[in-house]
């Protein structure tokens, strides 16, 4: 898909603030400071759009991105950061629950983990409940740069094993410094939103 255009279209911390539920919607998820907000940046090769940082915690909305008036990015904040108070985590995985079990627009989930590291406890827990929506999704291994292409396959399958997949096929490897496995990941986004229309 050729980007030309991409836009917030709004940030929200509850349903009445999303916007109209008649767009196809692909949600990024993962733990904080995993790379869902390079991850958007470089699949529309657009630096700043979704905003960044080397501090844990920055997304902390979930924030919706127009893409080519087609479909929307959704940035979802990252579950997993210590560094906030406990009431405010609970808000916060409430609000990311509430969003990917209720909205219905949303056709897609890709589930991002660091490919340098296995699973953590969270990451397994979020991957139990994201099979559970029975919405299509997919993992995206991030930071794929920092991974040498010959321990590629011992990584996949610490993933495969942890995740308890039966195959590696759910698994994509991705850097948002090369933009690795940007193509194959454009061609589900494509497919699906193709498929969608058909229907
Ligand atoms: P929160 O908004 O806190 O939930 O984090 P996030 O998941 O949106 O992470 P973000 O995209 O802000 O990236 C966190 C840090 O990881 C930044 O310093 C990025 O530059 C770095 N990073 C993200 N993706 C990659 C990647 O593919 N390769 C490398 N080398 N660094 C990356
Ligand atoms: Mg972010």
């Amino acid at each position: 898909m050729q980007v030309t255009h991409a836009e917030l279209v709004t940030s929200a911390v509850n349903p009445s603030q999303y916007p109209p539920d008649n767009v196809f919607e692909v949600a990024l998820a993962g733990r904080s400071n995993v790379g869902k907000s390079s991850f958007i940046n470089k699949m529309i090769n657009r630096k700043g759009l979704a905003r960044t940082s080397g501090q844990p915690g920055k997304t902390q909305t979930l924030n919706f991105y127009n893409i080519n008036h087609q479909f929307r990015f959704v940035d979802v904040p990252g579950y997993g950061y210590a560094r906030v108070a406990k009431t405010q985590r609970a808000s916060w995985s409430k609000m990311i629950e509430k969003y990917l079990s209720q909205r219905e627009n949303l056709n897609i989930v890709f589930l991002l983990m660091d490919f340098r590291h296995p699973p953590t406890e969270l990451d397994i827990t979020m991957k139990d409940f994201i099979e559970a929506l029975d919405i299509p999704y997919g993992i995206i291994l991030t930071k794929s740069d920092k991974v040498k292409k010959s321990q590629w396959q011992r990584h996949l399958n610490v993933f495969k094993k942890d995740l308890e997949l039966d195959t590696i096929d759910a698994l994509f490897p991705f850097s948002s410094e090369t933009g690795e496995g940007s193509e194959i990941i454009w061609e589900i986004i494509s497919d699906a939103i193709e498929a969608s229309q058909i229907d």
